[in-house]
């Protein structure tokens, strides 16, 4: 079955070997992954490689949040990786965001390749109201959620990464082009795992989302792979 590229599948693993297992196993159902945090650390570049080298997209999600300066210097490495989404922390500032947007851009002038697409994190979507509230902000989650995107468009980002329950706020807030990439996502069934603010596959379409991130419903499944279809046929029923 041919995938779609609106589901990525997030590679939530500690060794560049299960990863690629992972891919293997899952062949043509997913044609796009995310790697985090814990994979880009034990295995670097080399899984980067063999995502490209299996034709698929990859979005790194590194996360960050730092001064401008320190920012900008590493995005302007992370964006020669030949990755084709990167992202930083929306709370790090507009400043912060405008100095991510132009290394990202400069670079990839330089290098004649497209730009990789640059989102900003807004609120974790494990993220529930008792642990926003000792956070103190003012607002409410989804009023923060907003006001992160609105800002995130501002400084020049191409989207956001956001809670599916949050997608249609940002979708009137940011307009039709913003991409809304929604991790919290969870086919009618299957556990919650730690997130908080979660709805379906379809549901988060229907609130605007432009791709959504998938991790332990497909990697953790006895069959990766028709876990993967099951999604696929579930996006393609509703758009
Ligand atoms: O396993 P699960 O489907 O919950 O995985 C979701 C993925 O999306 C994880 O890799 C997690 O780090 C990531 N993520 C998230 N919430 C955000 C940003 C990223 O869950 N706001």
């Amino acid at each position: 079955m041919q995938s779609d590229p609106r589901l990525i599948a997030a590679l939530d693993f500690p060794t560049v070997e299960a990863a690629k297992k992972a891919v293997e196993e899952i062949g043509d159902a997913v044609a796009y992954y995310k790697v985090g945090m814990e994979l880009y650390y034990a295995a670097g570049n080399d899984m980067i490689r063999f995502l490209k080298e299996h034709d698929k997209k990859v979005f790194l999600d590194l996360k960050l949040q730092d001064i401008p300066n320190t920012v900008a210097s590493a995005l302007k490495v992370e964006a020669r990786l030949g990755v084709d989404m990167i992202n930083v922390h929306a709370v790090g500032g507009k400043k912060m965001m405008e100095a991510a947007a132009k290394a990202v851009k400069e670079t990839a002038e330089e290098l004649g390749v497209e730009r990789p697409k640059l989102i900003a994190v807004t609120i974790l979507t494990s993220m529930d109201e008792e642990q926003f509230a000792d956070l103190n902000y003012k607002n409410t989650i989804p009023e923060q959620v907003v006001a992160l995107a609105k800002l995130a468009k501002a400084a020049g980002l191409d989207g956001v990464v956001a809670s599916p329950k949050e997608a249609a706020a940002i979708r009137e807030a940011c307009g039709p082009d913003f991409l809304i990439v929604t991790p919290g996502v969870r086919p009618a069934g299957s556990a919650l795992d730690d997130q908080s603010r979660v709805t379906t596959p379809a549901q988060a379409f229907a609130n605007g989302s432009t791709h959504i991130v998938v991790g332990r419903p497909i990697m953790k499944a006895e069959n990766r792979k028709q876990a993967a279809e099951a999604i696929v046929e579930e996006i393609k029923t509703i758009c």
